[in-house]
């Protein structure tokens, strides 16, 4: 009996043994390599899982380690994934055969959380092609024009800030991450939906649009347990049930977008701001757009707008304060194009700072706000590197793009570790190839919002700039170590700095 009884033990544990490791010679059957130590179950995930690493480091540690092939498999628990090393297969994923690859990774459940399952990262095909049509409209050069006009305001805001901040004191210590979020969520506020985000209001602090955005996007315990079902084992989720919007904001934005759309058809009045722009598109297509497809859409600008754009700040404000002689030289050109313009933001202002260009390419590139991109095979293909590699990609495989490594390798970029905007100046652009700078990625699915969050990062900082000037604080953990369980780059501890007026 107990003989039976430990066979059948024996036996199920080698069944089960079995069924988590039967995929790991996947890659070896392929003559793809793949580095040893892919544990049961968990493949080489055990870093990413239990939150050593952030799933950004964990890819570039990968693509350091394998950097001269041309791609490298792993197991991403029991499933095969790819990451592709060469730049030009890169752009064979991204671009040239985006057919093939056509989908993010992320699986959203459109039951538990139906405005991000409706957000343009997670469509595809007709759906994908409709949204992204609408946010394209909304950031051409003319309509950004208008929608400028909504940020204007929100930098009066913001220089005010800080002048009642500094007014009894000579300096003050802030965190970089939390001033900007102030700064995009009230943009995202006025160019999103035309309506007061309350964030540079102390008294209305706990309804603002920043409270909001933290309460979907900041590092909890909550959102970081979303993250990772989400992203890394999305069939989990099933069983859990875990939404990333809380149904009170799903349900604040639902009503707020219903009654903005209704009040704007109603009056015609025009206005600077997203939803203005999504009437005057109804009117030219001559249909009534569905609410929920439309409230997926502002949405968008605070789940991939506020939070990005508060970040690639945060980390440009880092790299000044840091780098004090760079710092004078944007201020320079800033002040520069402001008394070309009578002390006013304009587009044509925002668009003549170039050096600004420079400075957040370049701290783009040091620490990309996303420093992996995921993709999903969806048609078979053959992959071919030049180094005799030929992968024949079956649909649903996982295609991972090392955005971080790419972005600091030493073929690639001189000296990669050191912050030097010269990289990205007119004579040396040129000599950049696409497919190693993406931190807005590339290919039919580039970030549509690239404009929009250019002019209000410049329009911020150019702000900032003009009236203040920027310290690196002590409170600030260097070298600088980002939050595991965080897709986006969020250093541990935050970016302090102390800022005075000039
Ligand atoms: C500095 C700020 C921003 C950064 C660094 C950023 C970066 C990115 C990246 C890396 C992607 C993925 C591209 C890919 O999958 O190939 C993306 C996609 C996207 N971004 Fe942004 N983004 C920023 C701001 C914005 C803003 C302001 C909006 C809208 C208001 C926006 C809307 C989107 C959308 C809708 C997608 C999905 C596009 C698609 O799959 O077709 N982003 N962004």
């Amino acid at each position: 009996m107990t003989i039976m009884l430990v066979s059948l033990i024996l036996g199920a544990f080698a069944a089960l043994y079995y069924y988590l490791t039967q995929n790991y010679k996947y890659w070896q059957k392929r003559g793809i390599p793949c580095p040893d130590g892919a544990l049961p179950g968990i493949g080489h995930m055990l870093p990413a899982i239990t939150l050593r690493t952030t799933f950004s480091e964990f890819l570039r540690k990968m693509y350091n380690n394998n950097k001269n092939c041309s791609m490298v498999g792993f197991y991403s628990f029991t499933k095969p994934s790819l990451i592709v090393i060469e730049p030009q297969l890169v752009k064979t994923v991204l671009q040239t055969n985006f057919a093939s690859f056509n989908r993010n990774v992320f699986q959203v459940d459109p039951d538990l959380d139906p405005l991000v399952a409706l957000n343009p990262f997670n469509l595809f095909d007709e759906k994908w092609q409709t949204a992204r049509k609408r946010l394209t409209y909304a950031f051409s050069s003319m309509r950004l024009k208008i929608l400028l006009e909504s940020v204007k305001p929100v930098c009066v805001l913001f220089e005010n800030y800080l002048n009642n901040k500094l007014s009894k004191t000579e300096k003050v210590e802030v965190e970089l991450k939390d001033l900007f979020a102030k700064f995009t969520a009230q943009v995202v506020a006025g160019a999103g939906f035309g309506v007061d985000g309350y964030c540079f209001n102390e008294e209305k602090k706990n309804l603002s649009f920043q409270k909001i955005g933290e309460v979907v996007l900041e590092p909890s315990l909550r959102t970081k347990i979303a993250t990772m079902l989400l992203f890394l084992v999305p069939s989990l989720n099933k069983i859990f049930k875990i939404s990333f919007v809380p149904k009170h904001i799903d349900n604040f934005f639902r009503t707020l977008v219903a009654e903005l759309m209704e009040q704007r058809r109603k009056d015609g009045k025009p206005r600077n701001d997203f939803l203005h722009l999504m009437t005057e598109l109804e009117k030219q297509e001559g249909i009534k757009f569905d609410v929920e497809l439309l409230t997926a859409q502002a949405f968008s600008f605070v789940v991939d707008g506020y939070e990005t754009s508060s970040i690639v700040m945060s980390l440009v404000g880092y790299q000044l304060a840091v780098h004090q002689e760079i710092q004078e030289k944007l201020r320079k050109e800033v002040m520069s194009v402001f008394k070309k313009y009578n002390d006013e933001i304009t587009y044509e202002g925002l668009k003549e700072m170039t050096y600004m260009d420079q400075v957040l390419n370049e701290s783009q590139r040091i620490i990309p706000t996303a420093g992996f991109q995921s993709k999903i095979c969806t048609e078979e293909f053959e992959l071919r590197g030049s180094d005799g590699l030929v992968c024949r990609v079956q649909p649903s495989t996982e295609i991972q793009i090392p955005v971080h490594g790419l972005q600091h390798d030493p073929r690639y970029w001189n000296n990669p570790e050191v912050f030097d905007p010269e990289r990205f100046n007119p004579e040396n652009k040129q000599n950049i190839d696409r497919f190693v700078f993406l931190p807005f990625g590339e290919g039919p699915r580039i970030c549509p919002g690239m404009r929009m969050a250019l002019l209000q990062i410049k329009a911020g900082l150019a702000t900032l700039l003009r009236k203040y000037s920027l310290e690196l604080s002590p409170k600030t953990k260097l070298p600088l170590k980002m939050i595991p369980g965080v897709i986006l780059a969020s250093p541990e501890g935050g970016l302090w700095v102390k800022i005075r007026q000039l």
